[in-house]
Order: structure tokens, then sequence, then C-alpha cells
């Protein structure tokens, strides 16, 4: 399961050129929070001294217990501390900061997949977030313990996260489609105290059984689990152990609506998110209080532009950053409004998202371009069939939005009207960093436009060098620290050193994609250059797949790559060799079994699209599987690799299903 090595950045060239150009409107910019004249002095500020532009921030946006005295500390680089000696609460400036004021104000409005409605007041918000601390509280979770949290997109979701957050627990959120096993790793490595789950969810008209994946994932391990928590969602009956499971209401009962929050250090762990890499296990992204508040709550004004009559709807789900730094803190810090659906985007039509845009009155929307180019193709009456004109901003995350789905987006959601911000970030960034000013930046499709102020992102090529060449391609590096970086992987310093740090010795961090710049400065994102997939806007690592099909009894060896998908990017190729012979005939029932088996390995979404069957796969001389020629072969391109070298090149026929 060895590769050959990564793309070098000359082989990176650009096939993109888009001319397009669209400035905000005029309308837009008026009442935009940030006018050109802001975006300069921030950027202003920011070049001629970093560290200062985000101490002002830090002072004017957070709500310290104790003010920070030091802004960075780069003593132990590339570990880096932001306002390290500063105090605070994140669920305290998420929520009771709002109070006096805003209390009023709604905060969640939630709808269920089966059509229920509920609306959360910031205040309603907080006694639930209080109830919930202190039932965790009364099983015993204290500052620093870890919860998993495994639940359907509805409030007690957020509640969760912010509850652990008003402890000082370290929340770890996993997303509900991945499998009893995923998550089983992921309590395993985060060493979790307690779990919160629900009965279930609900998905596409289906339920997602949740306390049985999670009782399928304890029975098999994670012994450090002492609590469950079961939030009664579905109604379905599930199985309660005593002593250990106890329902979300019953926790709850009792408890007192206020709880006093406990402060923190600026860098005490706010979260772990696991997320996949190029190797092995998933890594656990730790994010601490300060810096990923402020980059959160700071993103949600300048990039959404928001004010307090918006409604911002961001389609992620928690188990995602996306679902953490637009939904569950950075909204709720800036005292927005949100709206959060729990189902599928096509239930029971693929008119569910126009609807709700109509019925709750959303001003900004954001979401993926899998889901935009999904809904493309369903024809443009679905939309026309409901009222979008209080829609006036639009945004883009997860992977480059191709041009044809921009256009799209701008024509039939946003009727020319509305900007797009096609956000880049990462789970490790915290927040969005390159990014448009919607009332500012003059937009192209399919590219993330500048980075943000305080944002020293760059591209350079093997030696590290700034490629300035306009169009020529190399690494995306961000060249200085920024608050709401990760700061390790849980229990893996090494690791986190080795993934981002090392190629160019410490100097920059390394996002793992490749990227170009055009004549006027703008990015363009042309994919991951590690062996990561991005399917349907989701990070896949090729070994997890690889490894999850050899654990299979009758496979011997795999190789994964990525191929283009219309609708979801890129879709999961398997290569896959047999131990004894190799399947002859129908082999659409072994192949079935395949896919179901990394779906109850990793996860619906992990699933092989293709699955191709050969006698042995292509290696070169050092025993490394020959990856690219995979991927062209997948793909169906011609192949540019030096074959000579193979022990059978027949197999190549086979590798293309062609014997
Ligand atoms: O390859 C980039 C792609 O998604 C990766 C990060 O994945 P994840 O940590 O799961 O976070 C996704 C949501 C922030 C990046 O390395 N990506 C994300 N946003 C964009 C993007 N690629 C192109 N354009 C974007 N706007």
């Amino acid at each position: 399961m060895s590769n050959e090595s990564t793309t070098s950045s000359q082989t990176i060239s650009s096939v993109l050129n888009e001319q397009r150009l669209f400035p905000p409107p005029r309308k837009f910019t008026e009442a935009a929070r940030i006018k050109a004249a802001d975006l300069a002095a921030l950027q202003r500020r920011a070049d001629a001294d970093p560290v200062g532009y985000w101490a002002d921030l830090a002072r004017a946006e957070i709500a310290w217990r104790k003010l920070f005295t030091q802004t960075l500390d780069d003593s132990a680089a590339p570990n880096y501390r932001w306002f390290a000696d500063g105090e605070l609460n994140v669920s305290w400036n998420c929520l009771d900061v709002h109070l006096a004021e805003h209390g009023h104000r709604t905060a969640i409005i939630f709808e269920g997949e089966p059509g229920d409605v509920r609306e959360l007041s910031y205040r309603q918000l907080h006694a639930e977030v209080c109830r919930f601390a202190n039932a965790l509280k009364a099983r015993g979770v204290r500052r620093g313990d870890r919860v998993v949290i495994y639940m359907p997109l509805v409030p007690e979701a957020v509640v969760a996260m912010q509850a652990c957050a008003r402890i000082g627990a370290i929340h770890s959120v996993v997303f509900g489609g991945f499998s009893a096993l995923s998550l089983k790793d992921r309590i395993e490595d985060a060493g979790a105290r307690c779990v919160i789950t629900a009965d279930g969810g609900r998905r596409g008209g289906n339920i997602v059984e949740l306390k049985t994946a999670t009782d399928k994932a304890l029975a098999e391990g994670c012994p450090s689990v002492e609590t469950v928590f079961v939030l009664r969602r579905t109604g379905e009956a599930v199985a309660m152990q005593a002593g250990r499971d106890v329902w979300w209401h019953d926790a709850i009962v009792d408890q007192p609506a206020a709880c006093e929050p406990e402060w923190v250090d600026a860098e005490h762990p706010l979260f772990l998110l696991y997320t996949s890499g190029s190797t092995g296990r998933p890594k656990g992204i730790q994010h601490a209080s300060a810096g990923y508040l402020l980059n959160a709550k700071l993103t949600n004004r300048w990039v959404f532009d928001l004010h307090h009559d918006d409604v911002f709807w961001c389609t992620a789900d928690v188990g995602w950053i996306t679902g953490h730094s637009y939904v569950a803190y950075g909204p709720l810090a800036a005292g927005a409004t949100i709206v959060m659906y729990e189902g599928a985007p096509t239930y029971p039509d693929g008119a569910r998202f126009w609807r709700m845009c109509e019925q709750h009155g959303v001003t900004i929307f954001y979401t993926a371009p899998t889901a935009i180019r999904a809904l493309m193709k369903l024809g443009e009456e679905l939309p026309a069939r409901h009222d979008l004109s209080k829609l006036r901003l639009l945004g883009s995350v997860g992977e480059p939005i191709n041009p044809e789905a921009w256009m799209w987006y701008h024509r039939v959601i946003g009727k020319e009207r509305c900007p797009i911000v096609d956000t880049w970030w990462q789970t490790e960034t915290g927040a969005i960093l390159i990014s448009p000013i919607p009332g500012v930046t003059a937009t192209k499709p399919g590219s993330c436009t500048r980075p943000l102020p305080g944002i020293f992102a760059d591209i350079v090529d093997d030696e590290g060098r700034s490629v300035t060449t306009p169009g020529a391609g190399g690494y995306l590096v961000i060249r200085k620290p920024w608050p709401s970086m990760l700061r390790t992987i849980w229990g893996d310093n090494e690791r986190y050193l080795k993934t981002y740090w090392e190629k160019f010795h410490n100097r920059f961090y390394v996002a793992g994609d490749s990227a170009h710049r055009d004549a006027d400065g703008y990015f363009w994102i042309m994919g991951r250059i590690d062996d990561v997939l991005n399917v349907a806007g989701h990070r896949l690592g090729t070994m997890e797949i690889e490894s999850a099909l050899v654990a299979h009894p009758r496979i011997a060896e795999a190789a994964v790559v990525g191929r283009q998908h219309e609708i979801k990017g890129e879709s999961v190729f398997a290569f896959v060799v047999c131990r004894g012979a190799r399947p002859a005939g129908d082999t659409r029932d072994f192949e079935r079994e395949l896919r179901e088996w990394v779906a109850e390995q990793l996860g619906a979404i992990a699933k092989p699209d293709d699955i191709r069957f050969a006698d042995n796969l292509p290696k070169t001389r050092s025993g490394k599987i020959m990856r690219r020629l995979l991927r062209a072969i997948a793909r169906g391109e011609p192949i540019t690799q030096d074959v000579s070298t193979l022990e059978n090149p027949a197999i190549i026929e086979q590798l293309r299903g062609q014997s």
C-alpha cells in the first residue's frame, strides 16, 4: 500500500483559463460591513505588524475573564501558542454575552427531516446548554475530559458541544454517517469518558441507528467510556445499559438553567476533530479555545457580512469542521440567527433547500459544490417555484467549484444579485483563510480569490521558493502562524510536525493542496498533493480505504485512487487482488459485498464506486505501487509512465478491465 513519491510542483500546471469577473453589486457594497477602505486598512495593519493586528482583534472581539499579556509564543515553534496567559470561556462568548441585550433573539431555527420546526432564542439555548452542562458534571465529566458526540444534526448537537465548552471538556464530534468501527477508533484514540448520542437520526426517509452503532462500538472496546447520554429523536426502541446509559431528558430534568462556566486558559483544547491523512489512521486535529474562537467569529462577520437581521444557513453537519465554525461556534459568537436542517437535501424532493430558504427567510446560504451540482442536475424549475428574494449572499466550501456550477449558483439561485464567496480552508486551519470579502472583492468563477488580512498564504516550489509566474502551480503554504491554526495532532505531535512542517523545515505550514495564482494574484486551488481523496467535499485517505479492503478475508491487496465524478467531484476507484484466483464471470455480487464491507468498516461515504479485480498491482522496482499509473487507468487517460519495468505488462489490459 505504499506509493510512489507525490506529485512534484513541476508537473502541476494549470488548465483553467477563466476570464469572467464579477464585481460586487453596488447595493451590496453600500450596506456591507467591510468596505474597500476597511479592507485596505486591515491589510495594511496586518502586513505592518501581524502580531499586533491579532492582539488588537483578540482584545476587541473576545470577552476575556483575564486579558492576555503575551500575544504569540513561538518558543516551541511550530507548536505555536496564542494569547496563552489569557483566560476565557468559549460558551460564555457565544451565549452569555448576548443575553442582556439580545436574549430574545432567535439563535437557532431548526427543521427536522419530517418537517418538524423548532426555534430557540439565545436565552433558551443558554438555558439548555447550562442544563446539559450540569448533567455532564453530575456524571463526573470534568475539565479536560474527552467527550465524543455522535448525533444527528439537531439543536441538541450544538447544545452538547457548547455544554462541553462551558465546563472545559474537550469534545470530539464524529459524523453520524461514520460506522461503528470508525466511532470506536475515534473514541479509543481520544480516550473519551463519555459519549453523547441519540436513538437515531433521519436521513433520506430512513433512520440512522446511532445508538445501535454506539453499542456496537462500545461492545468491541472503548474501556474509557463511563456514560452514554441518549437523546430521544426518532422514538425507536433502543437498548439501554443500566448504569452506563442515561436518557438526555432524564439527565437534565432536575438540572438548573444556570451553570457558572469553567474559565480556561486560552490554549485549553476546545475540541478534537478527526480527519483523514495520507497514511494510516485518522488524525485528531486539536484546536485551542481563544484563537479558534477569534477567527471563527471574525470570518463569520467579514466573509458572510453577518448583520443582526440575517438568517444564516450553513448546510454542513456538525460532524465536519464547517459545522463547527459556521454552525456551532462562529455565528453564535457573532450573535446571528442560524438555520439547521437534519436531513438529506433531496428529501422528499429536490426543492427541499429552496423551500426552506423561502420559509425561513434565509439571507445567507453556504453549501458545498457537490450539493450545488446535484441540485443543478435536477433542473431550474425546482428553485423557480420558490421565492428566493431574501437571499443576498451565497457561499461555497469543500472543494474547487467548477465554473459551470458557479454560474448556475450565481444565475439560478443568486439571480445575479448575490455575491458568491468561494471559501478555502481546512479542518486544520479552523476558519476560512482565503476568500472574497463580498462587498469588496470582484470574483472569478472557480477562484477563492485572495487571503484574508493577516493570512500570509503563498505558493512555493519544491525548494520553498515563491512561485510568481502567473499560472504556474506549486504547494499552497501559509508563511506565518494565525490564531485558529491547529495546535497539534492529539497524542501524536511527531505526526503533526511531519505532516505540516517537515517538508520546508518548519518554515511554513504546508496545507497539502496545490494551487496557482493568476496575474491578479487570485488563488486557484488545484487539488490535493497527497493520497487524500475529496469525495463530495469530504476528505478520505486512500490508505484507510485500502486497509478496510484488505481486512476482508478474500482480499490480498488493494490500491485506491480517485476518479472525476460529475456530482461528487471525486469518487473512489479500487483495484483489488484476491487471495487465490481472480473472480471470473459476473462479479457484481462480490463487488456489492465489498462495497458493503467498506461501508461497515468506515461508513457509507467511503464506498468505492468502481472495483476492478486484477492478478496483481503494478509496482516499481522497489515495490511501490504505481499509483499514478492506476490513476490514469481509472480516469481513462493515456499512460505516460514508463511501464517497461513491470513484471507483467499484460497486467495493464487487465487493470483496464479488458481481459
Ligand atoms: O483540498 C482542499 C479542499 O478541502 C480540503 C480540506 O478538507 P477538510 O479539512 O475536510 O475541510 C473542508 C471544509 C473546510 C482542502 O485541503 N477545499 C476546501 N475548501 C476549498 C477546497 N478546495 C478548493 N476550494 C475551496 N473553496
